[in-house]
């Protein structure tokens, strides 16, 4: 009996005596749970039971184990997020609070000023939530207050000035609200402050010179706000300062040279600032691992030790006014993961300007100043995704070392002065999805390899020197969505596996010399929205299934040979003209283009075939049947023994150059000589070494130039007149923009011509000397003309069955078309006319020319 009164009297003296601070306590928080949003509430209840004294045992409350008093409360990282204000949580009813976390919340409202009545509060964590309004002044009062966390909520307003008294505070995060105003003086009077983060605010005004007070601030975070004026001297003083960010603010004038000497600083990020001036030298550099000073107005060039402590991992300098050459620290420091230096003036040769970097990650070289050859070093870095150096003055060939930097997924040397062939091996680089070598000097074709490139998005190889045809595996890049071949000389039809990759958004093959019809199976690139293929030399009609491109936007096809109906799309019916223009014959509803014929379609295309094939065939039995003729009396007045019989191939050639011109062999012969008035001077438009250049107007109204070559006493004989053949019908195949066309030759005992396509504004030299047109030539299309002259000497060198070499490009025979394009003229004329000549240095068409010493007649034509 006694004990068990003993038992009640200690009960009631440890358990009723507190009852009133702790039911105060547990009203205050029902309470606060019931004015929470009615789901929260809800999802609350599971965590608090209504059960009043028990609430030491809710899940996120703790309390005092002597006192029984709340001094917790830790409502954060639950599975769910509380929704509601604070605006009826007592705080008063909290007198022992010490620890108030509510963190990655959905509460919302003010910050209430009540909170200032914790006295006792230590650690306050409202960050992650949507709290709007200003700071409460009255935080000023929690002087206990050691750790404040404010960050990632809407708070606007200023700083308040009452911050000053916190004297314990250690770390003070105010990071991503709204908060305006300037950074308070008081800021100085945090003696304890070791960690202060206010970035990604909108806080203008000067930083504060009392910073300089913060004799235990290890990190200061200002980054992404409108701050202004200089870096204070001040911040130069904190000793213990590890890290340092003022990234993208208003902040000019020269780095204070003291900053050199903070060796303390780990971090250091200046960048997006209106800086000026040196980067300063120093011991600083002994323990930096991330200097990102990109995007200022700096000057001068790198600090030579740089790396001094080899533990530079990041660098950032890009895009500053930085001259002088990598310093030698830089060049030998391993520790790089990181690299940017980007859009200076930096010059150097860079092929010993860097070394290998086994962690290199990213490196960005661009838009600088940099000459000399890429380094085979490059390869030695293994963990390399990204190279950037386009915009400099490299030259030389990639290295194929380059090809062992297996993680690449990145490689941009556009506007260079590379040369040479893309090297096979970049085939083996799996991980690269940028690849982009535009406008450089590469030649030969594109290797089938970059096929082998599965993660390929972008593929940029437009302005070089490239021939041959576009590699059908090309088309396994089943990711790539903008590929940009153009302003090469590739050649040969476009393959149909193009239309495998599924992702092609932007396809640019303009100038170039494709030829053959658009592929039915682009109607499978159902992500296409840019597709250029100008300028080129592609035939047939758009394929029906275009009209499947819905997504298309911009189209052009001009100055290509396509005839028919363009497709029902709007990006063909609201095509300008110029991006149709040129063409053989395209009808449809777009501007200044034909309609195309409406009714009773089939029986119209049935009878647009019978033309056809009268246009066609009539002329070609008419060829044919003049061919053998011409063919037996060739036999009869042949001396020599030849092979009476045309290699097939030519029949199709004769064929097409009928339906051409509209002539046959004889006919032509006849028509020239009429329309020249057997070679009159009157027609002369010109002379070249092999012979004198007429123009024939020929009775369909085509212009042709006819080049009748010289006679000479010369002997130098074509004696195996199979071979010459088949050169000259080589010739005629020779399909480029730059190359005039050759129509067909002809070879008879009184005179020997070439007949070519007219090439409207005649010779280089003419235009030149031509005041009026040479002004005309200005500097844009002088350039034109040279890459013009570039193109057709790369594809007769490379993309052709067997290289032919000019041996006399002069003014005189680059001829300009109506647009200034550069039309060389006389290609392989050296190498048929003088099959033997082997000494390439002299310059051919100075000796004049050697007549061919055949006496058939002989006409090979080609269209
Ligand atoms: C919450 O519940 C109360 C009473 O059940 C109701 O009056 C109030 O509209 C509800 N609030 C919301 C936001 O649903
Ligand atoms: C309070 O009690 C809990 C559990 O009963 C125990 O884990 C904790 O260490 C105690 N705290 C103090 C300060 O005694
Ligand atoms: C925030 O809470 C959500 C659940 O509401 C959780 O999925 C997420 O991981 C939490 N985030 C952090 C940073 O704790
Ligand atoms: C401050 O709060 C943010 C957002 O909840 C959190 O990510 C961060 O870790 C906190 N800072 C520190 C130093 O605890
Ligand atoms: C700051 O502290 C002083 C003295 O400790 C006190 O008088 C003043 O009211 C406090 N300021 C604020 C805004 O709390
Ligand atoms: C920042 O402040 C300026 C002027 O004080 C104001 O115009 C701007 O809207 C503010 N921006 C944000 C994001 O609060
Ligand atoms: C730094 O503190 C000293 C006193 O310790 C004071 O005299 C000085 O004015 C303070 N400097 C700044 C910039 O607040
Ligand atoms: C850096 O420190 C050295 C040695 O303490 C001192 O002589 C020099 O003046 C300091 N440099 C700057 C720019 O403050
Ligand atoms: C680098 O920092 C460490 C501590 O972070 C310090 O002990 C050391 O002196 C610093 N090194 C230099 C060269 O200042
Ligand atoms: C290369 O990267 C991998 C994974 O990112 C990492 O595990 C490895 O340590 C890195 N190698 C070097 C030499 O840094
Ligand atoms: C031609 O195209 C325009 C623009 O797409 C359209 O407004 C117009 O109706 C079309 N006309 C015909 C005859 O289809």
């Amino acid at each position: 009996m006694s004990s068990s009164l003993f038992k009640l009297i200690f009960f009631t003296s440890v358990f009723l005596l507190p009852c009133p601070v702790t039911s105060m306590e547990a009203d205050a928080l029902l309470k606060w749970k019931l004015s929470l949003d009615n789901d929260t509430q809800t999802l609350l209840s599971r965590l608090w039971p209504p059960v009043k004294s028990n609430h030491c045992s809710w899940a996120g409350v703790t309390c005092d184990n002597t006192t029984g008093s709340v001094t917790g409360i830790a409502l954060n990282d639950y599975s769910f997020r509380l929704r509601g204000t604070l605006d009826d949580l007592d705080f008063l009813a909290f007198p022992n609070l010490i620890s108030l976390q509510l963190r990655n919340n959905s509460l919302y409202g003010r910050i209430p000023s009540g909170v200032g009545s914790l006295s006792k509060l230590v650690f306050l964590d409202l960050s992650d939530n949507n709290f709007h309004g200003s700071m409460p002044e009255e935080l000023g009062t929690l002087s206990s207050l050691q750790y404040l966390n404010f960050s990632w909520n809407s708070l606007t307003g200023r700083v308040p000035s009452s911050i000053g008294n916190l004297s314990n505070l250690e770390s003070l995060y105010i990071y991503i609200n709204h908060i305006s105003g300037s950074i308070p003086i008081e800021i100085g009077l945090l003696r304890s402050l070791s960690t202060l983060k206010l970035s990604g605010n909108n806080l203008t005004g000067v930083i504060p010179v009392s910073i300089g007070n913060l004799t235990y601030l290890s990190t200061l975070k200002l980054h992404n706000n409108g701050i202004s004026g200089s870096i204070p001297r001040e911040i130069t003083m904190l000793k213990s300062l590890n890290t340092l960010t003022l990234t993208n603010n208003s902040i000019s004038g020269p780095i204070p040279a003291s900053l050199g000497n903070m060796t303390s600083l780990s971090i250091l990020v200046l960048s997006e600032n209106s800086l000026t001036g040196l980067i300063p030298p120093g011991p600083v550099y002994g323990n930096l691992t991330n200097l990102q000073l990109s995007n200022n107005h700096l000057t001068g060039p790198l600090p030579e030790n740089l790396c001094l402590g080899g533990v530079l991992t990041r660098f950032g300098a890009g895009n500053n006014d930085l001259t002088g050459s990598i310093p030698s620290s830089l060049r030998d420091c391993r520790s790089l993961y990181r690299v940017r230096l980007e859009g200076n003036h930096f010059t150097c040769n860079i092929s010993d300007a860097f070394g290998v970097y086994p962690n290199l990650d990213y490196i960005a070289l661009s838009d600088n100043e940099f000459f000399g050859e890429l380094s085979p070093k490059w390869g030695q870095c293994p963990n390399l995704t990204s190279l950037r150096v386009s915009k400099n003055n490299i030259s030389g060939r990639i290295p194929v070392e380059l090809g062992r930097a297996a993680r690449l997924g990145e490689l941009d040397l556009s506007l260079n002065h590379l040369v040479g062939e893309i090297p096979k091996e970049l085939g083996g680089l799996a991980m690269m999805s940028r690849l982009s070598l535009r406008g450089n000097r590469f030649s030969g074709k594109i290797p089938p390899e970059i096929g082998l490139l599965s993660n390929l998005e972008q593929l940029n190889l437009a302005s070089n020197n490239l021939c041959g045809p576009i590699p059908d595996n090309l088309g396994n890049c089943s990711k790539l969505f903008s590929l940009n071949l153009s302003k090469n000389s590739l050649g040969w039809a476009i393959p149909s596996s193009i239309s495998h990759m599924n992702a092609l958004q932007n396809l640019d093959l303009s100038h170039n010399s494709l030829v053959g019809g658009i592929p039915q199976q682009f109607g499978s690139l159902h992500s296409l929205e840019i597709l250029n293929l100008s300028h080129n030399m592609l035939n047939g009609s758009i394929p029906k299934a275009f009209n499947d491109l819905h997504g298309l936007r911009f189209v052009n096809i001009s100055f290509n040979r396509l005839e028919g109906p363009i497709p029902d799309l709007r990006a063909f019916h609201e095509a300008s003209f110029n991006a149709l223009r040129n063409n053989k014959g395209l009808c449809g509803n777009a501007t200044r283009l034909m309609p195309c014929a409406l009714p009773s379609r089939a029986s119209h295309g049935h009878e647009r075939r019978i033309k056809l094939t009268i246009l066609v065939a009539v002329p070609l039995f008419a060829v044919l049947l003049l061919l053998s003729l011409s063919l037996t009396f060739c036999k009869k007045t042949q001396t020599r023994e030849s092979d009476p019989s045309y290699p097939e191939s030519n029949e199709d050639q004769i064929g097409d150059f009928f339906t051409v011109l509209g002539f046959n062999g004889r006919q032509l012969h006849d028509s020239i000589i009429e329309a020249t008035e057997d070679f009159s001077s009157d027609y002369r438009i010109g002379s070249g070494g092999y012979g004198t250049v007429y123009k024939a107007v020929l009775p369909t109204g085509q212009v042709a130039a006819v080049k009748k070559l010289h006679r000479s006493e010369d002997t130098m004989a074509i004696n195996n007149s199979k071979a010459f053949e088949s050169e000259i019908a080589a010739l005629l195949e020779i399909r480029h923009r730059n190359i005039v066309q050759m129509y067909g030759f002809c070879s008879h005992r009184k005179h020997s011509f070439l007949v070519y396509e007219f090439v409207e504004r005649g010779s280089l030299k003419m235009v030149l000397s031509n005041d009026e047109h040479a002004k005309e030539l200005d500097w844009e299309k002088r350039i034109n003309v040279v890459k013009g002259l570039a193109s057709a000497v790369c594809y007769m060198h490379h993309d052709h069955s067997q290289p032919v070499v000019h041996r006399d490009i002069s003014s005189n025979n680059v001829l300009l078309d109506f647009y200034y394009e550069a039309r060389v003229s006389d290609f392989g004329t050296a190498r048929i006319l003088r099959p033997d000549c082997t000494n390439w240095t002299s310059l051919v068409g100075t000796y004049g020319y050697i007549a061919p010493g055949i006496n058939s007649y002989l006409i090979l034509f080609s269209g």
